[in-house]
């Protein structure tokens, strides 16, 4: 099958005793799929600083294109999804969480309480979301169109960028 390969990694304390309560997944299913995109590895863990960064460079290392996150960008004590992020990534890219922001505070002004962040590691784009499937589906569905030239880009497309 062709297409972009993504990773999802839920980062919930709750959630990651029963994973079958997730209700991100399906989402993030639903929107990939108007890139020809799918899910090739998924987890639910804990807001574990360490296990957070191991999974991002294992799913790194994998064959993917893109690793979402999801869950753990607010500002609970718990919440070290984006602090674990920054650790593992060879380089940031603010604008892909200013966009989500941007467009996301015409959602909701509660939208400016997450610190996700986004950048690269290993060639592999990392993107950090929000844990509810409302904010997934409005955060992720604002920024997918752009994903394929992104994942291109990274792979070393030269082609003009004129849209
Ligand atoms: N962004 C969008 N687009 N829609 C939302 O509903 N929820 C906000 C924010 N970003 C939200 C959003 C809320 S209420 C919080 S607390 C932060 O994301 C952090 O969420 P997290 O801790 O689940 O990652």
């Amino acid at each position: 099958m062709s297409g972009y390969r993504f990773a999802l990694l839920v980062m919930s304390d709750s959630r990651s005793k029963n994973p079958s309560e997730d209700k991100v997944k399906p989402v993030v299913e639903e929107i990939i799929k108007s890139i020809d995109a799918r899910l090739v590895l998924y987890d639910v863990i804990p807001d574990e600083k360490e296990l957070i960064k191991q999974r991002l460079i294992d799913y790194s290392n994998d064959d993917v294109d893109v690793i979402l996150t999801s869950g753990g960008t607010g500002l609970h004590p718990r919440d070290v999804t984006p602090d674990a992020t920054k650790d593992v990534l060879d380089y940031e890219i603010p604008s892909i969480p200013q966009a989500i922001l941007f467009y996301s505070l015409s959602k909701t002004k509660r939208a400016m309480l997450s610190r996700m962040v986004a950048g690269v590691r290993n060639g592999k784009l990392i993107i950090n979301l929000p844990g509810s499937p409302k904010a997934v589906d409005e955060c992720l569905g604002y920024i997918v169109e752009v994903l394929p030239h992104a994942i291109d880009k990274l792979k070393g497309d030269n082609s003009p960028c004129g849209e």
